[in-house]
C-alpha cells in the first residue's frame, strides 16, 4: 500500500471527490457544526444547567479541547483520504500502530447512528412549526397556549413519525449524491440568511423581550451551580457543537485539498459556530424572561419560546416561516454529516454503491428514529440508564461516546502521529504548531479524562 502522502495517491483514492477549495471546505464544516446544537440545544441546556457557569465552561471546553480536536480531525482524515474507520487503520498502519485503531472509527459511525435517531426526530419538530407558522397559527400566541401546542405535537406519534420520515429522506438523498452535487450545493447561500434571521430575532428580544436579563443569566460570573454534571453537559455540548469526536469532521476533511491551511480553516468554523449559539441562546432568553417563562423547560424550550416572538412582531408570520425554513436547512447540512462516515464507511468497505449504502445506513438509522418518535408517547414508560430513548440517546452520545471518541482522536494526533506528518497537514507557524502539538498531547486529553474523573467522584459519595 502506498503511503497517503506527497503526491502519491492510490486508485480508490483518486475517485472520491473533493470540495472545490478553502471556501467549498469552510461553508461545508460550518454547515455541519451550525445546526440545531446551537439553535435548538445550545439554549436549552443553558437553561437547564443554570445559565452562566454552563455557558463560561462550554466557551473554555471550546478553546482547550473543542479547537485542538477539530484540528486534529481534520488533520487525520485529510492525511489517509479515506473513511474514519479506513482512516484511522492506514495511519496506524502508517505509524506502526496497533490497527485496532479502527475501532475508533467504528465507534464513531455507531455513535453517528445514535445521534441522527434522534436529531432527524427533533428536525421533524421544525418541519411541523414550518407549517404551522407559514398558516399563521402562532398570531398573538401567549406562553401558556405555546407551551400546550408543543405538548400536544409530541403526544402524537405518527405525526412526529412522519415529518422524521421525511428529513431523514431529504438527508439521505443528499448524502447519496456525494460530496460535490450534494453536500456542497447544499451549503452555499443559507448561512448568511440564517444569520439575517437570527439578528431580527435579537432586535424583537431587545424590543420586547428582557435582553438585560438574558445577558446576565448567561454571562455574569455565578459559579454556585456549578457541579460535575454541568461540566460534563457542558463538554459534552462542545463536542456536539462542533460536530467532533465521532469523525463527521474526519470524513470532511478526507475531501478536503491538500493544499489548505487546517489550523486557520478550524478557527473559522469554530468561531462561526460559537457566535451562532451565542446570539441564538440571547434571543431565546430574552424572549423567556420578557414573557416570565421558565428558563429550565428542557428541550422544549425553544419550541415554547420562538412562536411567542414571532405570534407578536410585525410580520411575524413570513419572518417565522423563514426562520423554521433556515432550522431545517441547517439541521439538514448538520444531518447530512452525521451520516456521512457510516455511508462512506459502507460505500468504500462492502460492494454497494453509495446510494445503496444510503439506503441500508439510512434505513436503520431511521428505525431507530421511529423508537424516539414514539418513545415522547405510546412507549413512554420505556426507561434506559433512568432516562426516556431520547434523552438516554442523547446523553450517551452527547457527553460519553464524543468525549471518548475526541479523547481517542487526540490521543492518536498527538502520540501515535509522527510530528513531521502532523505539521505538514496543519501548516502554520512553528509557535501555532508547537501550541497545538502540546495541547492535544497534554492539555486535552488531561481535562476530558479529568471531567470525567470528577463524575464518577460525583457518583459513588
Ligand atoms: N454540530 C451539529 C449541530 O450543532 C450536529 C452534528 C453534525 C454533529 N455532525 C455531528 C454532532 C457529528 C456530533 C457529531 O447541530
Amino acid at each position: 500500500m502506498s503511503a497517503p502522502g506527497g503526491g502519491r495517491v492510490d486508485p480508490d483514492v483518486r475517485s472520491r471527490g473533493h470540495w472545490s477549495g478553502r471556501l467549498g471546505f469552510v461553508l461545508a464544516a460550518s454547515g455541519s457544526a451550525i445546526g440545531l446544537g446551537n439553535i435548538w440545544k445550545f439554549p436549552y441546556m443553558t437553561g437547564e444547567n443554570g445559565g452562566s457557569a454552563f455557558v463560561l465552561v462550554y466557551l473554555a471546553c471550546i478553546a482547550v479541547v473543542g479547537l485542538p480536536v477539530m484540528m486534529a480531525e481534520i488533520l487525520l482524515g485529510r492525511r489517509a483520504q479515506r473513511n474514519p474507520a479506513r482512516a484511522m487503520a492506514t495511519l496506524a498502519h502508517e505509524a506502526r500502530a496497533s490497527k485496532h485503531w479502527r475501532l475508533v472509527g467504528i465507534a464513531g459511525i455507531v455513535a453517528g447512528a445514535i445521534i441522527l435517531s434522534y436529531y432527524s426526530v427533533v428536525a421533524g419538530w421544525m418541519l411541523d412549526y414550518l407549517v404551522r407558522a407559514s398558516t399563521g397559527s402562532f398570531g398573538n400566541i401567549g406562553a401558556q397556549d405555546a407551551t400546550r401546542a408543543f405538548d400536544g405535537l409530541l403526544a402524537d406519534g405518527l405525526r412526529l413519525s412522519l415529518w422524521h420520515t421525511l428529513f431523514m429522506l431529504m438527508t439521505m438523498v443528499v448524502v447519496a449524491r456525494g460530496v460535490h452535487r450534494g453536500l456542497e450545493a447544499a451549503n452555499r447561500a443559507l448561512m448568511p440568511a440564517l444569520v439575517a434571521i437570527l439578528v431580527l430575532l435579537l432586535g424583537y428580544g431587545v424590543v420586547e423581550g428582557d435582553m438585560a436579563r438574558a445577558v446576565s443569566f448567561m454571562f455574569d460570573a455565578d459559579f454556585s451551580k456549578l457541579t460535575p454534571g454541568v461540566i460534563l453537559a457542558a463538554m459534552g455540548q462542545a463536542f456536539f457543537t462542533l460536530s467532533i469526536g465521532m469523525g463527521a469532521m474526519m470524513a470532511y476533511g478526507s475531501y478536503l485539498r491538500r493544499d489548505v491551511s487546517i489550523a486557520q480553516t478550524a478557527c473559522y468554523v469554530a468561531a462561526a459556530d460559537t457566535a451562532f449559539a451565542i446570539l441564538a441562546g440571547l434571543a431565546v432568553f430574552a424572549i423567556v424572561f420578557g414573557h416570565g417563562m421558565a428558563s429550565a423547560a428542557g428541550p422544549g424550550l425553544v419550541m415554547h419560546t420562538l412562536p411567542i416572538a414571532f405570534g407578536n412582531m410585525p410580520g411575524g408570520t413570513v419572518i417565522g416561516f423563514l426562520f423554521f425554513v433556515l432550522i431545517v436547512f441547517a439541521a439538514w447540512t448538520s444531518a447530512i454529516s452525521i451520516a456521512e462516515p457510516g455511508v462512506s464507511w459502507c460505500a468504500e468497505q462492502t460492494r454497494l454503491t453509495r446510494a445503496q449504502a444510503s439506503v441500508v445506513i439510512g434505513g436503520i438509522i431511521w428505525l431507530v428514529g421511529i423508537a424516539v418518535a414514539l418513545s415522547f408517547n405510546a412507549w413512554k414508560d420505556f426507561r434506559l440508564f433512568g432516562l426516556g430513548l431520547f434523552d438516554a440517546f442523547d446523553y450517551l452520545a452527547s457527553n460519553v461516546m464524543l468525549p471518548l471518541g475526541g479523547l481517542m482522536i487526540v490521543a492518536f494526533a498527538g502520540w501515535v502521529l509522527s510530528s513531521a506528518h502532523a505539521r505538514e497537514e496543519l501548516r502554520c507557524g512553528d509557535r501555532l504548531f508547537a501550541l497545538w502539538r502540546s495541547t492535544v498531547r497534554y492539555v486535552s486529553p488531561v481535562v476530558i479524562v479529568l471531567i470525567f474523573l470528577s463524575l464518577t467522584g460525583v457518583m459513588s459519595t
